[in-house]
């Protein structure tokens, strides 16, 4: 009998290489690796090679950066999507998109499962397995380091056995996971949360220190609510975000430090740099603010954080997921024009913003001479606004106070 195929989110690294052995020893599958380029500057035909030598009978290396701008950080970012008002879910964003991608890679090679190297700890299983079931609920998932709890030592050991290369690169003392929208640094010292983050841990931004004496300017262009243009120039998504987050990050803007609540019950102390997120997020949010009424503002305001926790708790093909993707499709109707910011040392301001939709009125809320607007309307306003008030407060003596 011929053996089942099994498609592995591959990284290039020597967890996942080590993967490729133990799915083919342990569990008897033929591996197809899978490797979609979210952003991390990896070298896809290094990545093909070593995915070979450790024993896959395939490798798909997909460049998937535009999709992932366009089709996952846009969206997120048209909701304001941060978790617990502060991270903008850079790596809750990519998995799903993996897991995309390992469901196409399963269909071509008629595979019968997928693999990830998620531990059983965190929230990027459970953000696979969800997506997995959410596209291909016939897909078998397998998480082998979820099952075994393969150590750091264990899988050297293991790469040495199997003759797997080791990654050359010196290994850092932090678990990274990046992507154009933003970068995570979890482990060693950071664990400890009094601790300030040390420099070392950051590669994306500079410290207030390090960072320009003199103030940059950022001028986004947006249209329906999607970025196309810095300081004028118009850009392709993946490009827009990069070149965003160089400038930010040279101005030390969006470095990240959460007290967080995982999924799985774990509180955990997660350090991010999302130079990117963060700048287009509060352009984002504050030409929305300029170019539609506060009453779709407050609803919008509570589905956002509904959109933010889906995205963080693996809902992303989900129903009300894509209900709220329609709410924000109509609602950014009007969301185009340009907004400055002014980045100095780690902050980030709005200081301008222009737009054909901007519903502000200067005639209307000037308080100078071209003052449009009439006074006299407030009280007839005022009186009826007030008038289950005035009626209550006649029926209780003391009004609306105990007396
Ligand atoms: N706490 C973050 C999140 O849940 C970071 C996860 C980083 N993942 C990783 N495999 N290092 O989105």
């Amino acid at each position: 009998m011929s053996r089942q195929k099994i498609v592995l989110a591959y990284s290039g690294g020597l967890d996942t290489s080590v993967l490729v052995r133990i799915l083919r020893e342990d569990y008897g599958y033929d591996v197809v690796c899978c490797h979609a380029d979210v952003g991390e500057a990896r070298d896809p035909e290094k990545i093909r090679e070593r995915a070979m030598k450790a024993g896959a009978i395939a490798c798909e290396v997909v460049s998937a950066q535009d999709e992932f701008a366009k089709d996952y950080c846009f969206p997120a970012m048209q909701a304001n999507a941060l978790y617990q008002g502060v991270y903008p879910l850079s790596a809750a964003l990519s998995r799903p998109l993996i897991a995309r991608h390992l469901v196409q890679a399963a269909r071509k090679h008629g595979a019968t499962a997928v693999a990830h190297g998620s531990t059983g700890k965190g929230n990027d299983q459970v953000r696979f397995d969800l997506a997995v079931q959410g596209l291909a609920p016939d897909l078998k998932i397998v998480a082998p380091q979820r099952e075994k709890n393969i150590t750091r030592d264990e899988a050297m050991a293991y790469a040495e056995k199997y003759g797997i290369e080791v990654p050359t690169t010196k290994k850092s003392p932090f678990s990274i996971d990046e992507n154009l929208w933003g970068r995570s640094i979890e482990g060693g010292i950071l664990e400890d949360p009094a601790q300030e983050g040390p420099e070392e841990a950051f590669a994306w931004t500079k410290s207030w220190k390090d960072a320009p004496d003199e103030p940059g300017y950022l001028k986004i262009g947006f249209e329906r609510g999607v970025p196309v243009t810095v300081n004028g120039e118009p850009m392709p998504p993946a490009a827009l975000i990069r070149k965003v987050g160089e400038v930010a990050g040279r101005h030390g803007v969006g470095r990240i430090d959460l007290m967080e609540d995982r999924v799985v019950g774990i509180k955990s102390r997660e350090t991010y740099e999302c130079p990117a997120a963060v700048t287009l997020i509060t352009a984002h949010r504050d030409l929305e603010r300029f170019t539609t009424l506060g009453h779709s503002l407050r609803v919008k305001a509570l589905l956002d954080q509904k959109y933010a926790e889906l995205i963080y708790e693996g809902f992303w093909f989900s129903p009300l997921r894509r209900a709220l993707q329609a709410f924000n499709d109509e609602h950014e109707k009007t969301v185009t024009g340009e907004v400055t910011l002014r980045l100095f040392k780690g902050s980030l301001h709005v200081v301008g913003r222009t737009s054909p939709y901007g519903v502000y009125n200067r005639a209307l809320s000037s308080y100078g001479r071209e003052d449009a607007f009439d006074h006299r309307a407030s009280e007839g306003f005022i009186k009826l606004v007030g008038l289950p008030l005035q009626l209550f407060s006649r029926l209780h003596a003391g009004g609306t106070e105990p007396a």
